[in-house]
This record gives C-alpha cells, sequence and structure tokens, in this order.
C-alpha cells in the first residue's frame, strides 16, 4: 500500500528491504523536499537577515515544533537537533554531570536490553566522575524484567532505558514506569531511548513522565546526520551544555560567555538544516497517510502475520524475545544452532533479501542470552506479507540446503 511511496523500490526491482531497524528507507516526498529546499531556500540559519536565511530559520523551526507535536511536547524549545541518538545521549550524560545533575556517588540504573549508544555515555562518564552503574535484570528470553526494575529503581539518579529494543522488538511499557516512578519521593530523572519507537509508536512524554526522550531521524525516513532530544523545559534551563561554541551563546568576552536561550544554547555550530528539512518532511508523510494510528494498525498486521510464520521455523532456529502476548514491534531476531548467522544473512542477500547479522550493537544483550549474533529483520511500512513470505521461504530453503 505505502511501497509506491518509496523510489528505492522502483530502482531496485524484487528488492526485499527487511533492514528499517538499522535505517529506513526514504519516501519519494523527503527526497523531494530535501532537494527543493537545496535548490531554492538554502542559506545558514538565525544568522542572516535576507530571504534565504529567513526561509531556512523557518523551516528548522518547523521541524522542531512538528517533532514536540508528535510527542505531545509543551513547546518547540524543549526540542534539540544534534546529529543522531549516540550524539543526544553522549551531551546529555556530560552536561548532566557538567552541571552537578548528576554527582560523584549517584548510581545510574541501565539495561542489558539496550544499544550500546544508551550504555557506553554512562559507563564513560561512570568512569570519570566515580558514578556507580546498575542493571535492571532480563528474563531468559530477553525481555525486561519490570519486578526487578521496580525493585532497583529507589535510590537511583537516573533511569536510562531504552523505549523498544533494537533485537527482541520488546517495547518498553512507560505507563507501569511512570507509576513505579510516582510512588518514590526521591524521583530519578527518566531518560527513554525512543530511537527505535519513534518511527512507530506514539509517546506522549508529558503523560508518561519522561524527562528525556532521544529519536534518530534516519530510522525515521529522514536523512542521516539529524537527530533530536526532547528535554523537560526547568532541566534543559538547569542544564549548562557541555559543548559550545558559536550559535549557542549570547555573549562571549575574555571573561567568560553566557550561553544563549533554549533551546539553541544546546546546539553548538551549524546543524544539519537539511536534514532538519527532511525530518520535517518525513513527519508530514506520516501525517499525510493518516499519522501514527495508521502505521501502528498496519505494523500490527505484519507482527501477527510474522508470529504465524515462526509457528513453523525450521528446526534449529529460535526466535529471541517474547510471544505475541508481549509487546512488540516488529523487529524479530533469530539464533541458529547448526549455523553462523552471517551465513544466513549472506544467502538471504543472494536472493535480494536485506537482514542484519551480529550483535546490532547491542552486545549485553546477546551476552545474557547467552549467544555471540542473531539474524535480525525488522518490518516498516513499505513492507508487505510478501516480503514476510519471501524472507521465510528462502530460510526454508537454506535450512533445506546446507
Ligand atoms: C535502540 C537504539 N538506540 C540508539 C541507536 C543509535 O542510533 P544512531 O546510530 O542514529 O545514533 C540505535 C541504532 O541502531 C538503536 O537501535
Amino acid at each position: 500500500m505505502f511501497k509506491k511511496d518509496f523510489p528505492i523500490f522502483e530502482n531496485n526491482k524484487n528488492l526485499v528491504f527487511l533492514d528499517t531497524a538499522a535505517s529506513s528507507q526514504k519516501p519519494k516526498k523527503v527526497i523531494e523536499d530535501m532537494t527543493k529546499y537545496l535548490e531554492t531556500s538554502y542559506a545558514n540559519i538565525h544568522r542572516g537577515a535576507y530571504d534565504l536565511s529567513m526561509d531556512s530559520s523557518l523551516l528548522y523551526d518547523k521541524a522542531k515544533e512538528k517533532v514536540a507535536e508528535f510527542l505531545g511536547a509543551q513547546s518547540h524549545s524543549e526540542i534539540v537537533f544534534t546529529y543522531n541518538a549516540t550524539y543526544a545521549i553522549n551531551f546529555i550524560a556530560r552536561s548532566l554531570v557538567k552541571s552537578k545533575i548528576l554527582n560523584t556517588g549517584d548510581t545510574i540504573l541501565l539495561s542489558k536490553a539496550d544499544h550500546h549508544a544508551n550504555i557506553v555515555p554512562w559507563q564513560i562518564i561512570a568512569d570519570e566522575y566515580d558514578i556507580k552503574l546498575d542493571w535492571v535484570e532480563l528474563h531468559e528470553d530477553g525481555t525486561i524484567d519490570y519486578d526487578s526494575l521496580e525493585e532497583k529503581l529507589p535510590g537511583k539518579k537516573l533511569l536510562a532505558l531504552t523505549g523498544a529494543s533494537n533485537v527482541s522488538g520488546e517495547v518498553s511499557d512507560v505507563t507501569r514506569i511512570k507509576k513505579m516512578i510516582d510512588t518514590l519521593e526521591e524521583k530519578p530523572l527518566f531518560l527513554l531511548d525512543g530511537s527505535q519507537r519513534f518511527p512507530h509508536l506514539f509517546t506522549d512524554v508529558v503523560a508518561s513522565g519522561i524527562d528525556f526522550f532521544i529519536g534518530t531521524g534516519h530510522k525515521v525516513m529522514s536523512d542521516t546526520g539529524i537527530g533530536f532530544f526532547y528535554g523537560r523545559k526547568d532541566l534543559l534551563r538547569a542544564i549548562d551544555p557541555a559543548l559550545c561554541g558559536g550559535g549557542a551563546i549570547n555573549k562571549v568576552s575574555v571573561e567568560g560567555y553566557l550561553p544563549a536561550g533554549l533551546p539553541f544554547r544546546h546546539e553548538p555550530g551549524t546543524p544539519h538544516i537539511a536534514g532538519a528539512v527532511s525530518l520535517l518532511s518525513a513527519l508530514e508523510y506520516i501525517d499525510s497517510i493518516g499519522g501514527y494510528e495508521t502505521i501502528e494498525k498496519y505494523e500490527d498486521e505484519l507482527v501477527a502475520y510474522t508470529f504465524e510464520k515462526c509457528k513453523n521455523l525450521p528446526k534449529g532456529v529460535k526466535l529471541i524475545g517474547g510471544d505475541e502476548n508481549t509487546p512488540r514491534m516488529g523487529v524479530f531476531a533469530f539464533t541458529f544452532e547448526n549455523h553462523h548467522p552471517h551465513d544466513v544473512a549472506e544467502y538471504l542477500a543472494d536472493q535480494n533479501i536485506c537482514v542484519r547479522s551480529g550483535h546490532h550493537c547491542a552486545e549485553p544483550l546477546h551476552n545474557a542470552l547467552n549467544i555471540g549474533a542473531s539474524l535480525r529483520m525488522s518490518l516498516y511500512i513499505y513492507n508487505t506479507k510478501e516480503d514476510i513470505d519471501a524472507f521465510f521461504e528462502a530460510m526454508d530453503t537454506f535450512f533445506k540446503t546446507f
């Protein structure tokens, strides 16, 4: 239904693209809007009195308004553009310690289900500032153990958790987590890595009590090099940015500098303006097809269809994560008893089927499951049941042949 909107499929006949969890394809609208912007309106933002600069600034700010709307945020000044999710989390981690919101002796609660992007930045500041890390336990299938989360939450300064796993596809229950946080007198900050969640599901950051929400443009049909984070306004104000320079200051003298207002104090240097335009365009595309509601309905069908197919997996093939009763998105990772996932991925690549093999930047999760690597197929709105059939048929043939 939506495949026709994506030129990559016109230009690559018989392409079966099942690697959106790594990066999504772009609809024609995004490609055209970016090109049009570069051809007609491009200039640096917030610095020129001339029309091109004003137009660029308007588009850049409009992109933030759109992201704010997609998150239920109160204001576009709570949205900070970054280069990707990894940059955003590193920036927040460094800024929290610089601002003494996180201090030596504090403990941060993390999960092994997370992507390295939401682990390593915390490990770096833990090393540097003697901050402690604690880990939410996982169930045997790799899903989050909410009893462990509840038990470990008291006394923590920050919970940094994935919004949806890029391996098991599990969608974190933010309502349940908010309830746990609400019972605590000393409330930890709640950071949700929404990199995999934002393209597929609506998250109301205010209703969910989220203090920081992270997103990355290339997984939601925009260009690479544009990401964002939402930060609660009082927190964004309290944070002294760890990185600064041009564009992020109000005043500089030889004695020192005064950071700019929100959100620009957190965006040093010239940003990826065309990337912001691509993000705006991608979110407008989502609006044009009926919003998150359409995406969720369409993908729920694909997920249910994939689970049907998983009932007849070849011998020795196992699906990671919870069953169909677990809140899940269209991310499915498999392990093989007698074959390396790379060999299966290569065989699928020969049939023009694009999947991922490896640890998917989630080594702690793979370690917890006692596996070295897995093969991941992931879905988005341009996928069809035929794509899913092609994947399972090719797997069947592989296991019959080798
Ligand atoms: C859950 C999750 N978080 C963070 C990231 C990092 O995104 P980026 O490489 O755009 O910074 C990814 C990318 O795969 C991811 O899946």
